[in-house]
């Protein structure tokens, strides 16, 4: 037993542990690009919800789709063969194209992150990673070893595996680099927390032939990059660079956590039951959500449009205080410089919420792919105002 009398003191704590800095204000409901408060108040989301809004807030049809899952079976684990898991794993390999044969359901970014590189590990015999400089990946150990946060490192660092990291979208430095022995190459083919760092076809072409010479597997974390953000399905698919394994989560149920590794089939030939397993993952509520956020994507064209609003973003913004606007797809950063945080501040006053990065210049924008144009232009002139007060 504890002796809590030697400390009859606690320190004052709050129920729920501080893991962010919130919002100044809750966040009671949403609806298609929007969040509102307790008053009723609009926030016009292209923070995403954490870039997870894919099909909007509350999108109908989902909502729709998890209430009449909710009503049948909430819950029954991999013990059981479940209609809507077997159509959810059919509905996101066909979306996914590019070689990909197989998923395994699981729960976050970081639980795809970490069955993706424990799958390298035991296919491969090896015992190390390549990653790049920037890298986030997740949390759980694994993951971790692989992500280029110093500060959540730290504390753990002597029980994290092996990892190189490279300079990201460098081709001398991967050139140079030796992959012997390395069990696999994690990469954000856009670096989002790192400030929305892109690379060229030709690294990724050269990065894929490399690893293919190696015999090293190739994952595309896709956390971000994946289920429609950029214009295509993956970013596998839009750059035309086919990896071994792609991971997925944030959006991927337009909100219901889920999370998966994607592999071709030469990987999941080489897997056996037992080898991967989670209590939760794939749960029925997730797959409702997922087979039905994979159709409003393709009804609504949601692809299509990301481009298109990427495309009028890019055209419109330029002579003022965002001297460049990366990423591609809606998953946009505005390089503001030194005027990003008054900026993101008077976004915030005028009730448009954006994200920020590990790069103090990048504000990023990752809205649902259903953000309407008006919320668009709205975003633009509000822009555009801070420029004029910043000129005046
Ligand atoms: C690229 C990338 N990978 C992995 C993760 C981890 O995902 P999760 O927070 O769901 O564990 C994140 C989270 O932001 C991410 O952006």
């Amino acid at each position: 037993m504890h002796n809590f009398k030697k400390n009859p003191v606690n320190p004052p704590v709050a129920p729920l542990l501080a893991t962010y800095t919130p919002y100044p204000f809750p966040v009671v409901r949403g609806a298609e690009d929007r969040v509102f408060d307790g008053q009723g108040t609009a926030y016009l989301d292209f923070y995403g919800g954490h870039c997870v809004a894919g099909t909007g807030h509350c999108h109908p049809a989902v909502a729709a789709a998890i209430a009449a899952q909710a009503g049948k079976l909430i819950f029954y684990s991999a013990a059981a063969q479940l209609p809507v898991r077997d159509e959810a794993a059919q509905a996101l390999v066909e979306f996914a194209g590019a070689d990909m044969a197989s998923v395994f359901f699981c729960n976050s970014g970081t639980e795809a992150n970490e069955s993706a590189l424990k799958i390298a590990l035991k296919l491969s015999g090896r015992r190390k990673f390549v990653a790049f400089n920037g890298a986030f990946h997740g949390r759980t150990l694994l993951a971790l070893s692989v992500t280029d946060a110093p500060g959540l490192r730290k504390a753990y660092e002597s029980l994290l595996a092996p990892a190189t990291f490279l300079p990201f979208a460098d081709e001398t430095a991967l050139d140079a680099a030796d992959f012997s022995g390395v069990a696999a190459v994690i990469v954000e083919p856009i670096q989002s927390m790192a400030g929305i760092k892109t690379a060229t076809v030709s690294w990724f072409v050269a990065l894929r032939e490399k690893c293919t010479r190696a015999g090293t597997l190739l994952i595309f974390d896709e956390v971000q990059t994946g289920i429609g953000r950029l214009g295509a399905p993956f970013a596998a698919g839009f750059y035309g660079v086919t990896p071994d394994l792609i991971t997925c989560a944030k959006g991927m149920a337009s909100g219901v956590p889920m999370g998966g590794v994607l592999m071709n089939a030469r990987v999941a030939a080489q897997l056996k039951p037992g080898d991967l397993g989670s209590t939760f993952g794939g749960g029925p509520l997730a797959c409702a959500a997922l087979v039905a956020t994979l159709k409003v994507i393709r009804e609504e064209q949601l692809m299509e449009r990301a481009g298109v609003l990427a495309e009028h973003i890019r055209g419109k913004l330029h002579g003022g205080k965002v001297q460049e606007v990366r990423g591609e797809g809606l998953l946009l950063g505005l390089n503001a410089g030194p005027q990003a945080r008054a900026l993101k501040a008077y976004l915030l006053k005028q009730r448009i919420l954006v994200g920020g990065s590990d790069d103090p210049a990048v504000l990023r924008l990752m809205p649902p792919l259903t953000v309407q144009v008006r919320s668009v232009e709205v975003l633009l002139d509000t822009i555009g105002e801070f420029d004029a007060q910043a000129a005046a």
